[in-house]
């Protein structure tokens, strides 16, 4: 059924129809188009604008609609403009002529504003508690990991050792802020623009106060064009995404380097890894490299929204509706990455041992080496000096500052003692560093424990 028909001569010529359709994918928010129907009748039952038994008789079908839907007895078609249409057509068809006034008082530009909203709510919603999962296991590595030593790196090169825990650490904190960043939008956006009509409100005496509360909305939105004609909600939302992504896909590169044979640092569990068809020695770390591939999806969502809405003049326009593929597949995108990521990573196998020789080899204990002389009353720029030509000497001999011989070290400066081993030892460079936010296990345990109410209560 058209809901435009009376005014045209002619059929909609067929392609122009299909062009036009946005119904095989704003099926997705059925559920939601139904229960702000169901607000939208109950607030205008309330203002006297149908009768009750017209309200019950138009919810009544409306839950009849959404129950058969989801047992798949009522199967959406392609034959409807869009969702919209088709959930009105199959009232009209089940109830008659109550169903006919479900539309009093609203356009579809207001109903699929907020239908978008209402998805994009749910949405929100659960991408957060994916995000609260992958906490959750980066929580548990920490916990278990405050003395696995590793090299920490600037440049990709060695420079000064770190724990897992502290690694790992970054990340909890990139993903604490995403969720911040998604509650900030989720309260920013949560306004109701059920009501707004095609653009400039109506002429029934709606209470869109009663309606925005019905479905559980701060209030309802203040200008009835921007209501039609907003979409920053989701460009905000993508852009969250994109930066979701973007820590996710640091993270698989981390872990793809730290899989490979040469560095060897963890093991992707057989479950989460893949073959190759030809060499059969291959076990390859296809998700992660995956989710690092789908960052580049999400980020073309955002700009491509911020493209089609550059330029539109208030207030509603036809181009609005390319928001929702493109949002559709970057929620499904960063969902699906959460879950795969969140389940690679809690099956993942840790080689201590490697990652602890690798800090000890590439000299990662040098700036500690130059802290003892500063202790010892050397001004920090020859402290740096003299360890530079004590690193020079070990390369030379290929072997570590720990192995270099104590007369060695007194050739170079009187300074040093028998005591700059113990100073330069990993255990020593970690523990020292017990600054708010710094790899030492005292300050580090401070953070598990805060990140463990951060759990508890988010
Ligand atoms: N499918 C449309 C969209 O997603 C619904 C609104 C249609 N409004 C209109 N004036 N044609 O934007």
């Amino acid at each position: 059924m058209k809901l435009w028909g009376g005014r045209f001569t002619k059929e909609t010529n067929e392609l122009v129809h299909n062009f036009n359709a946005s119904i095989s994918y704003d099926q997705k928010f059925y559920k939601q188009d139904i229960l702000g129907s169901v607000a939208h009748v109950t607030m205008l039952a309330e203002q006297g604008i149908l009768t009750e038994q017209e309200k019950d008789a138009i919810t009544g079908g409306l839950q009849g609609i959404l129950a058969d839907i989801e047992n798949g007895t009522l199967v959406i078609t392609g034959e409807s403009e869009d969702i919209h249409s088709f959930v009105e057509a199959a009232l009209i068809q089940r109830i008659g002529e109550p169903g006919k006034k479900l539309h009093t008082g609203r356009s579809r530009n207001d109903q699929v504003a907020l239908d978008m909203k209402l998805y994009t709510r749910d949405e929100i919603v659960m991408i957060n508690d994916l995000l609260k999962e992958l906490m959750e296991v980066i929580h548990r590595i920490m916990s278990e990991n405050l003395s696995t030593f590793m090299p920490g790196f600037t440049h990709l090169q060695k420079a000064q050792p770190v724990t897992l825990a502290h690694h790992f650490g970054a990340y909890f904190e990139m993903f604490r802020r995403d969720r911040s960043r998604l509650r900030d939008i989720y309260d920013r956006m949560n306004y109701c623009p059920l009501g707004a009509g095609a653009l400039a409100g109506t002429t029934y005496p709606l209470d869109r106060n009663y309606s925005a509360s019905l479905l559980k909305f701060d209030g309802p939105t203040w200008n009835s064009m921007d209501s039609v004609s907003d979409r920053d909600y989701l460009i905000e939302l993508l852009s969250a995404f994109s930066t979701i992504m973007m820590h996710m896909s640091r993270f698989c590169e981390e872990i793809i380097l730290w899989n490979s044979n040469e560095y060897r640092f963890v093991e992707i569990d057989d479950s989460y890894s893949t073959g190759s068809s030809i060499m059969p020695q291959k076990k390859n770390p296809d998700i992660a490299e995956l989710v690092r591939g789908k960052t580049g999806r999400v980020y073309g969502a955002l700009i491509s929204l911020l493209t089609t809405m550059k330029g539109l003049p208030l207030a509603y326009n036809k181009d609005m509706q390319e928001d929702k593929e493109l949002t559709f597949d970057a929620m499904d995108t960063v969902k699906g990455c959460l879950a795969l990521f969140t389940g690679m990573l809690d099956t993942m196998k840790f080689n201590r041992d490697v990652m602890e020789s690798s800090a000890k080899n590439g000299f990662t204990n040098a700036t500690d080496a130059a802290d003892y002389l500063v202790n010892h009353g050397v001004p920090f720029r020859d402290a740096h000096g003299i360890i530079g030509r004590l690193v020079l000497l070990c390369i030379d001999r290929g072997i570590s500052l720990d192995e270099l011989p104590l007369e060695e070290y007194q050739h170079i400066s009187p300074v040093f003692e028998e005591d700059i081993y113990e100073a330069i030892s990993m255990r020593t460079c970690v523990e020292k560093r017990n600054t708010i936010g710094a790899p030492g296990e005292e300050a580090m345990r401070e953070v598990i424990a805060a990140n463990a109410k951060y759990l508890q209560e988010s």
